[in-house]
């Protein structure tokens, strides 16, 4: 009865890992996945989570019961007061209703698998280009997807004309996906005064915002820094949407948290939300794992940890920023052709080369360097060992 069914192509950001496992190479990089690698090439497991593990193995108290539907309620708490701060005044007027979700594409499914049932307006408008998941968590959650402009190759920066542009012509009451920093897979974000004016426009229109939260305390090494976008939204008494994942700020990967929060507009509305929130997860995983929530709140809601956690986040931050003048200076010691400043510009995980699709597959079939072939490379799989090779492969593309 399956006899029919035609092989699917291989998912474009994780392919790139099953085709980087299956290369025997020695001189292998994997550039494609946006995961944080260690000088050697190693993931890492921060200090402050192997102590928060600790603590936890130790608490004889800790059981594996289920969690409820809505998760843990300590890590919903703390995560909402992460991204919009602990002073927000949506969270002291309990406005914000938060549910434990699996990571950053659980939050956006859940978040839209909401809208699609709850809200007027099923069109999401999503920047071009954007996280290849996006579209497909939209439009399976139904949802229809738009996009808007949001990147200029001929700068390598951001298109603001185009995405006011855009935006503004969106019909009102539209959803408007924004990336709260450090955009994949541009590594482009609006400054603050752009993000204002972004801000304006949407209310003025009445556009719903709905924030992918992915890097917070990533692009700058600030957690307060990274959330600006989204708390200039928030202060301003209206309602949104956010989707945050622990997955690279904590380097909790594989243990899927995350947070969905929609601020509403009362209290006696948060409450409603929440309620059909409940009717959205249990149909579709029941309730969240309790392992790395756990995790979360035990390093959140505890000063010490939560201190040596912001300077483990700022070191990861930082070795990303090197990486970047470490490229960059290989690029122009090597005199490859073309502005490569952009490489210092971009923040975050990414760095949107500008490589082309056949300079990539050259990359990796001469060079064994694994990127998405979009030309994204993930600045943290570098390391001052790999940089030369990447710079190699980079100046024989664009020389060949
Ligand atoms: C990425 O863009 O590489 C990450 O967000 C990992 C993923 O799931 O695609």
């Amino acid at each position: 009865v399956f006899a029919h069914v035609v092989k699917a192509p291989e998912d474009p950001i994780l392919g790139v890992t099953v085709a980087y496992n299956k290369d025997p190479s020695p001189v292998k990089v994997n550039l494609g996945v946006g995961a944080y690698r260690t000088e050697e090439g190693k993931p890492l497991v921060l200090n402050v989570v192997r102590r928060a593990e600790q603590m936890l193995v130790n608490d004889p108290s800790r059981v594996k019961e289920y969690l409820p539907i809505t998760g843990l309620a300590d890590f919903n708490k703390l995560s909402a007061k992460l991204i919009f701060g602990s002073d927000s005044p949506a969270i002291q007027e309990n406005r914000v209703a938060t549910v434990q979700c699996l990571s950053g594409t659980g939050s956006l499914r859940v978040g839209s698998e909401f809208l699609a049932r709850h809200y007027s307006e099923r069109t999401i408008y999503i920047p071009q280009p954007t996280w290849g998941n996006h579209p497909k968590v939209f439009t399976l959650a139904g949802l229809s997807v738009k996009t808007y402009r949001y990147y200029d190759p001929a700068t390598r920066g951001l298109n603001f004309q185009g995405l006011l542009e855009d935006l503004s012509s969106a019909p009102s009451g539209a959803i408007v996906l924004l990336h709260a920093c450090a955009h994949n897979p541009t590594g482009v974000d609006p400054t603050l005064d752009q993000w204002e004016q972004i801000r304006q426009l949407m209310r003025s229109k009445g556009l719903l915002p709905f924030f992918d939260s992915a890097y917070q305390g990533f692009a700058s090494g600030s957690l307060d820094a990274d959330a600006q976008s989204v708390r200039i939204f928030v202060a301003d008494g209206g309602e949104c949407l956010t989707a945050q994942s622990y997955a690279k700020n904590m380097g909790l990967y594989g243990e899927r948290v995350g947070a969905l929060s929609i601020v509403c507009s009362s209290a006696d509305v948060a409450v409603r939300v929440e309620s059909q929130l409940k009717l959205v997860i249990r149909p579709m995983y029941s309730n969240p794992p309790i392992h790395g929530a756990s995790i979360v709140a035990t390093i959140l809601k505890d000063r010490a940890l939560f201190h040596e956690w912001t300077i483990e986040l700022k070191a990861m931050a930082d070795r990303i920023i090197s990486m970047r003048q470490l490229l960059f200076d290989a690029l122009r010691a090597r005199g490859t052709p073309g502005d490569w400043s952009h490489i210092i510009k971009q923040i975050g995980m990414f760095t949107f080369t500008g490589l082309n699709r056949e300079q990539v597959a050259f990359m990796t079939q001469e060079y064994h360097i694994y990127m998405t072939s979009d030309g994204r490379i993930s600045m943290a799989g570098l390391s001052s060992k790999t940089v030369p090779h990447l710079a190699d492969a980079i100046h024989a593309a664009v020389t060949r």
